[in-house]
């Protein structure tokens, strides 16, 4: 089968790991018997610095015309001087919307403690929770939006929306994915304050009569920040709105063992959009350290949802697994001197999913 997709490495660390991930899907391409059509497209603050827009014309029709989206990650502080709909992020932000990938699944999985963390290993048995995250709504997307002088000050304003429809679709997709795991839904809201929460408890509560057999329970999200933490292991999905789930999926990230661990899927239109969850790490470009398994777990998502190539998406999965086993780690989980470069872990992906077919 032809596997096309739109690659757009991004900024920061972003053109390293999508290296990885690329090595690693000509990889499967070579052992499965399939063809890589893959073409990249400036994006983020590499497109402003070479076209002066973030999100080009050029790059927006080729997402729309493709099979799938796989980014690095977007992000430049030689930007931070520019507006919200200037800088690097206004990139991301607008494909989403442009795709309505309304659904963006977190999976995170305790698969390695490292030697520094703050958890017993018994705290971290068996942490496997995937975050819905509401993505192309909510205070990210309300209007009116602004900053402006009034009165001899700034005033600047954020407005936080959802329909009952916007809720409705991504709480379907909980409820959908909830049925093939542990049956458990978690809605986070913070309802106790916000009538935007009070809609989106009704709606969820309303969804779930079509799901009878998913048991469904709310936490505010100021509760569900400490449980996440002090009690992970409850959890099964956690459905949440935009913003909220931006914070508790960093959270979380740490009982993966690190950010650098977690991949992306943003679902709900035409096309998928991959990407691993950590930013563009500008501290730490350029220099080989980047952690690639989120990265390429990123691709494994792809490789499962767009293309619908589940035994692939297994055995990067079971590669990427294989690295934490046999200690073939990045700079994020070991110390430096034991670490290996973006590119040695890769290698070791590209190879393991070699021998696993
Ligand atoms: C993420 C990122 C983005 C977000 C940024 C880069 C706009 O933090 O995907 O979690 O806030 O959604
Ligand atoms: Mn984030």
């Amino acid at each position: 089968m032809k596997l096309q997709f739109a690659l757009l490495p991004g900024d920061g660390v972003g053109p390293e790991v999508a290296a990885e991930a690329m090595k690693v899907v000509d990889k499967v391409a070579g052992v499965f018997g399939h063809e890589i059509d893959a073409k990249d497209y400036p994006f983020g603050g590499q497109a402003i610095s070479r076209t002066g827009e973030c999100f080009p014309t050029e790059t927006r029709e080729a997402c729309l015309a493709s099979q799938a989206i796989f980014l690095g990650a977007v992000g430049d502080p030689a930007f931070d001087h520019l507006l919200p709909q200037e800088r690097p992020e206004a990139a991301i932000l607008g494909l989403r919307k442009e795709l309505g990938s309304f659904a963006n699944l977190r999976p995170v999985v305790a698969q390695y403690n490292p030697s520094y963390s703050l958890f017993r290993d018994d705290a971290l048995q068996d942490v496997d929770l995937l975050f819905v995250r509401e993505l192309t709504g909510g205070l990210y997307f309300g209007e009116p939006r602004g900053i402006r002088e009034e009165e001899g000050q700034l005033r600047a304003w954020n407005t936080l929306v959802y329909t009952a429809h916007e809720v409705e679709r991504v709480a379907r997709v909980a409820f959908e994915a909830a049925q093939l795991r542990k049956k458990h839904v978690t809605s986070v809201d913070k309802a106790n304050v916000l009538e935007v929460s009070r809609l989106w408890r009704q709606v969820v509560e309303e969804v779930s009569s079509d799901y009878p057999d998913v048991a469904l329970d709310h936490m505010y999200v100021d509760r569900a920040a400490m449980e996440l933490i002090s009690k992970p292991a409850q959890f099964d999905i956690i459905l949440t709105s935009n913003l909220f789930g931006d914070i508790l999926s960093d959270e979380a990230s740490v009982l993966a063992g690190s950010l650098g661990l977690l991949p992306s899927a943003s679902l709900g239109g035409r096309v998928g959009l991959y990407e691993p969850v950590h930013g563009s790490a500008p501290d730490i470009a350029g220099q080989g350290v980047a952690n690639p398994l989120g990265a390429i777990s990123s691709l494994a998502l792809m490789l499962r949802y767009s293309f619908k190539l589940e035994e692939e998406a297994r055995a990067v999965e079971l590669a990427c697994q294989s690295a934490l086993e046999e200690g073939y780690l990045t700079a994020d989980l070991v110390g430096r001197d034991e670490a290996k470069s973006t590119n040695e872990v890769g290698d070791f992906i590209a190879t393991a999913v070699g021998s696993l077919k």
